[in-house]
C-alpha cells in the first residue's frame, strides 16, 4: 500500500476513535504537527528532482485534504454529540407526575379551638393566656381551695420537682388576670391542662377554656344565657339537649356542670357558677361591688360531640388516617 494511503487510513481510524474536543487535537497533531505523518511526507519532497515532486506533491495534496476533511467531519460530530447531551440533561419533562408534596390540614382540636375563641371575641370576650406549670397558690389556695381542703383529691395533680404543679384546670388564669386587672372583667382563657387520668372520655393532657364574666350586676342567668347562646352558634343548631345541674366547685357559689345529650346518656361538657367571694378577695376585688359568673370548658369533648367521636384520646395519637378526615 501507498505510505500516503496507509496514513490517510490510519488518521480516520485514530479520529473516529477520538471520544472528545481534546482528544481529537491530539490525534490530529500525530498527522499534521510538526512531527506529524503527513508532515513528513511533505518534506520529503524537497529531495525529489522537479517532476517527481510535482506528481508526488500533488498526491500529498489530495492526502492531505482527505485527512483534513475527515478532521472537520469528525470534529462536527464531537460538536453534535456534545449539544445532544446538553440539552438532554436540561431536557424538563413536563409530564411527570409531582414530587407528592401532600396538602396538611389543620388539627380538630386546633379548629375547635378556634371556633370556640372566635365565637366569644364576638360575644365581647377578650383571650388571655397562664402559665402550664404553675404553682399551688393559683391552682389551688387563691381559688378557696386551702392545703387539706377535700376538693383538691378531685384533681390528680401532677407534681413537678420544687413543689410546683401542672395545673389541672385553667381556673388560676382568672387569679392572675384578677390580679393585674380591675373588673369590668369579660375574658376567655384557652389552654392545656393536665390530670392523671385516662379513659374515652378523659385525656391525661387536655384542654379547657375558661370565662370570666365580672361586672355590676352579671347574674347566673347571664351564665345560663351566654353557654346556651354559645353552644347553639357552635353546633349550629336551635334543639340542643344541655343541662345545668348542680355541682360543688370552692371557687364558685352556687356551682353547676353542663352536660350534653350523648349516645345514651350525658356528656359533662364543662363545670361554672357565681364566682366566690373569697376568690374576688383573695385579689382584691370587693364582692359587695362586683359581681359574675365563671366557667371551665372542654373543648376537646365540644369536639367528640361536633365531629361524632366517641374516644377522644385519637385526637391524640396523630394517626394520619384519621386526620386526613379533617383537611
Ligand atoms: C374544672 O376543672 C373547673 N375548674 C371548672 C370551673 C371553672 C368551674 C370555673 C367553675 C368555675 P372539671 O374538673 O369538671 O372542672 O373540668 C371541666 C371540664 O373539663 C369538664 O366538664 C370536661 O369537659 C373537661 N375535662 C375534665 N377532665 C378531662 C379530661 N381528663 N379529659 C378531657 N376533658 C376533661
Ligand atoms: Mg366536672
Amino acid at each position: 500500500m501507498d505510505p500516503l494511503e496507509a496514513i490517510v487510513d490510519e488518521a480516520r481510524r485514530a479520529f473516529d476513535a477520538a471520544a472528545d474536543a481534546a482528544a481529537l487535537e491530539n490525534a490530529k497533531a500525530r498527522f499534521l504537527g510538526k512531527a506529524g505523518a503527513l508532515t513528513a511526507q511533505l518534506k520529503s519532497l524537497a529531495a525529489l528532482a522537479a517532476d517527481a515532486r510535482r506528481e508526488r506533491g500533488a498526491a500529498v495534496n489530495a492526502a492531505k485534504a482527505a485527512i483534513e476533511s475527515a478532521l472537520a467531519a469528525r470534529r462536527a460530530a464531537i460538536d453534535d454529540a456534545r449539544l445532544a447531551r446538553e440539552l438532554a440533561a436540561d431536557a424538563l419533562d413536563v409530564t411527570l407526575p409531582g414530587r407528592g408534596a401532600d396538602r396538611g390540614g389543620v388539627h380538630p382540636l386546633t379548629r375547635t379551638l378556634d371556633r370556640v375563641e372566635t365565637l366569644f371575641r364576638s360575644m365581647g370576650f377578650a383571650v388571655a393566656q397562664g402559665p402550664e406549670i404553675e404553682d399551688d397558690f393559683h391552682n389551688f389556695t387563691a381559688l378557696n381551695t386551702p392545703a387539706n381542703h377535700p376538693a383538691r383529691s378531685m384533681h390528680d395533680t401532677f407534681y413537678v420537682e420544687g413543689g410546683a404543679l401542672l395545673r389541672t384546670h385553667t381556673s388560676p388564669v382568672q387569679v392572675r388576670y384578677m390580679e393585674t386587672h380591675a373588673p369590668p372583667i369579660r375574658i376567655i382563657a384557652p389552654g392545656r391542662v393536665f390530670r392523671v387520668d385516662s379513659d374515652a372520655t378523659h385525656s391525661p393532657m387536655f384542654h379547657q377554656v375558661e370565662g370570666l364574666w365580672i361586672d355590676r350586676d352579671v347574674t347566673f342567668a347571664d351564665l345560663k344565657g351566654v353557654i346556651t347562646e354559645f353552644l347553639r352558634r357552635f353546633f349550629e343548631r336551635d334543639d340542643l339537649a344541655v343541662r345545668f345541674r348542680p355541682s360543688f366547685f370552692p371557687f364558685t357559689e352556687p356551682s353547676a356542670e353542663i352536660d350534653m345529650s350523648f349516645g345514651d346518656g350525658w356528656l359533662e361538657i364543662a363545670g361554672s357558677g357565681q364566682v366566690h367571694p373569697n376568690v374576688l378577695r383573695a385579689v382584691g376585688i370587693d364582692p359587695e361591688a362586683w359581681q359574675g359568673f365563671a366557667f371551665g370548658m372542654g373543648p376537646d369533648r365540644l369536639a367528640m360531640l361536633r365531629y361524632g367521636i366517641d374516644d377522644l384520646r385519637i385526637f391524640y395519637e396523630n394517626d394520619l388516617r384519621f386526620l386526613a378526615q379533617f383537611r
